[in-house]
């Protein structure tokens, strides 16, 4: 154990331990590159794969439940002109469907002229007041609680979907000795270039211990200050929906404490590399650097929340994918499992939540939280070829410099989209939904995060030499 009190192999200043055994000599810590991925994020959307059980018909607790389903012109439907392949110019606003849902008066219960009209018209949406029509209830209280209460969206919570919290039977598993040493899915761009099997394993643990540190990252850097920040926008959150979010918390403190304890067996093990001073990730950087912009304090809050919301709507999706694969070690596959239901029920609740600020914001506001939501989906997603070529470092016999050069070279800019996008596509489609995209546009923003990406690649490539410089 080092002096922070890690597991992790850090030998002395010099010294890294290389895969299962393997040990090399590190003059120092391997130097930080120029920032890449500070620049302005653009947006995107997916299909969750998360199940739940079907949920309670009452009030508050259906999984993905919506709006009722009637829909208003948006703002460019109602001024006449078409946005997009499922839009177009119309005569008469008042005929038109868009994807804005808005407020049709009905609930769960109630009749609604609109359920005809299919599955996300079948009365399970309810009701949100307009901010004006919020500020006079507030007025009117105590009749104001029950009126909001009831315009809330549905979401699932623990005891609805049958799912207890991980918190209550946390398990702490290791890796075994009779797991296999896969922990991670082939990189496709680094696989062709790995010398052995051996190597090939190591990244794979590296990029799987990886993931975990993002994991803290996430939960305590991410998720729990966007729960702090909701109660700074000043909106009458509900209390039901606010307790249960606030509840969350514990859940992530322990998906942190989960992630922090296996990735340190997991390095003593595969004798990996535990770097310190740590930095943090690169996505956490941008989105800092993102928030910082804002001139205002209500702006950095709002894009705070927003960055939780976003988060919310895409780890679930990823820890599914690893708890799917049976070609990993099933004690990685564990912990994902158990965060995967977990963050099955935080998915929705953020949904919820998402969509009942969407419903509150007044316009001026949803066209900034429009290009939060876009940019926060493709800071958070994009990957990190600087930490990427130091855990090749790591698992290989490449010098630092050689790691750079192959990383730099395989990650293209096209590489590095097509993995944004396959990672963000859950949030988009829930992005879409909501309807931010006739605020902003998530094709425009990847279109110059690609330029963006471009010019820094070439830089990076030039400063190791690489091809392409
Ligand atoms: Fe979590
Ligand atoms: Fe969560």
């Amino acid at each position: 154990m080092n002096s922070q009190g890690n597991l992790g192999r850090v030998a002395g200043p010099g010294t890294v331990q290389l895969g299962w055994g393997q040990r090399r000599e590190l003059s120092r810590p391997p130097a930080e590159g120029t920032e890449l991925g500070l620049g302005a994020a653009g947006a995107a959307s997916g299909s969750s794969r998360h199940s739940l059980r079907p949920p309670s018909s009452d009030g508050l607790g259906q999984a993905g439940a919506e709006f009722c389903g009637a829909r208003r012109p948006s703002p460019a439907r109602r001024a006449g002109w078409a946005t997009g392949s499922t839009l177009n110019r119309v005569d008469n606003p008042r005929q038109t469907v868009t994807q804005e849902p808005v407020a049709c008066g009905a609930t769960g219960t109630r009749s609604c002229a609109h359920r005809s009209r299919g599955r996300a018209q079948a009365g399970r949406y309810l009701p949100v007041p307009s901010p004006v029509l919020v500020e006079r209830v507030r007025l009117l209280s105590p009749l104001f609680e029950r009126q909001v209460m009831s315009s809330y969206p549905r979401y699932a919570t623990y005891g609805r979907a049958g799912i207890r919290p991980s918190v209550l039977s946390q398990s702490f598993p290791k890796p075994s000795p009779e797991d296999t040493k896969k922990y991670y899915q082939n990189d496709s761009p680094l696989t062709p270039h790995f010398g052995s099997e051996n190597e090939a394993m190591n990244f794979g643990a590296a990029r799987f211990c990886a993931f975990l540190d993002d994991t803290i990252e996430v939960e305590q850097c991410l998720v729990i200050p966007s729960i702090v920040s909701l109660r700074r926008l000043g909106y009458d959150m509900p209390p039901t929906p606010t307790q249960d979010l606030f509840k969350t918390v514990t859940d992530e403190g322990y998906h942190a404490e989960q992630a922090l304890q296996y990735a340190r067996f997991l390095r003593a093990e595969a004798g990996l590399l535990d770097s310190q001073p740590r930095r943090a990730p690169l996505f956490l950087r941008r989105l800092d650097n993102l928030r910082e912009r804002e001139p205002e304090q209500s702006r950095r809050d709002l894009m705070t929340v927003i960055n939780g919301i976003v988060t919310e709507t895409r780890i679930g999706f990823e820890l599914d994918t690893f708890a799917r694969d049976d070609s990993l070690a099933e004690s990685a596959r564990e912990i994902c499992r158990t965060h995967a239901e977990d963050e099955t029920i935080h998915a929705s609740q953020f949904k919820a939540l998402g969509r009942w600020l969407w419903h509150v914001f007044d316009d001026d506001t949803r066209a900034a939280a429009a290009d939060f939501f876009i940019a926060s989906a493709i800071a958070r997603s994009m990957p990190d070829v600087d930490s990427i070529a130091t855990m090749v470092y790591q698992a290989t016999s490449l010098s630092l410099q050689e790691s750079r050069r192959l990383v730099y070279s395989v990650y293209t800019e096209q590489v590095l989209i097509d993995q944004m996008m396959a990672a963000t596509r859950a949030t988009v489609i829930y992005l879409r939904h909501l309807g931010v995209e006739e605020y902003a546009s998530f094709s425009l923003a990847v279109e110059r995060e690609r330029e963006r990406l471009g010019a820094e690649l070439a830089a990076r490539r030039a400063a190791v030499g690489g091809r392409g410089s």
